[in-house]
């Protein structure tokens, strides 16, 4: 596989996991999920995981691989690039594994010391992604073997920290979020 194809193929793999953050940042506030709960003085996950933005953001991933997975075809010939359709179990563990990752990451800010929007070089741009992956494997290994190729997956870990720092800090340019991270 060419590296255009390994990037284009990445990209649309990957965006069911791309774009649950960015929703949950639109659509989220009101109860956190650890209800103001503490553990070792110091919240378990803090305000900035609700339920609304976890549930929101999930929706969002599925509701969005669903809508690739109709347009595959007609993008594959577009493009000259076979782009994959989403099984419903790879739309679920791409897009929920991607706010799981992000909330274990905020239990690992808290256990750390980190203040709710703190950062965390390194860890802020790849929680998602690691939990992501883990969970397309597990729940749907083929799709997942077929899809995610060694050039593929080395085209996703260089390419999403860049879109993540790109998407944030436009996010916050835009006023939608607290800080460019
Ligand atoms: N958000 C949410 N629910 C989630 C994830 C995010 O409601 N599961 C919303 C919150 O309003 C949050 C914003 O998106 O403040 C930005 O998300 P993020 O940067 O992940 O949270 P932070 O507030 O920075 O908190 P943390 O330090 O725990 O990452
Ligand atoms: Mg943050």
């Amino acid at each position: 596989m060419n590296l255009v194809a390994a990037v284009v193929v990445a990209f649309w793999a990957m965006l069911p996991a791309y774009v649950p953050n960015n929703a949950a940042v639109l659509f989220g506030g009101g109860r956190p999920i650890d209800g103001g709960r503490t553990w070792g003085g110091r919240r378990v996950l803090g305000d900035g995981k609700t339920w609304r933005g976890t549930v929101a953001g999930t929706a969002t991933g599925v509701a969005l691989a669903l809508g690739l997975s109709a347009l595959a075809p007609a993008a594959s010939d577009a493009v000259g690039v076979s782009v994959p359709r989403f099984p419903l179990a790879a739309a679920v563990a791409l897009s929920f594994g991607a706010m799981l990752g992000d909330v274990l990451a905020s239990l690992l800010k808290r256990r750390s010391g980190r203040e709710r929007g703190a950062a965390f070089p390194g860890l802020d741009q790849l929680d998602f992604v690691v939990v992501a992956l883990v969970l397309a494997a597990v729940v749907a290994p083929s799709w997942f073997g077929d899809v995610f190729t060694l050039p593929v997956l080395a085209v996703v870990v260089v390419l999403t920290p860049l879109l993540h720092v790109g998407t944030n800090v436009l996010a916050y340019q835009l006023g939608l979020k607290d800080e460019p991270w």
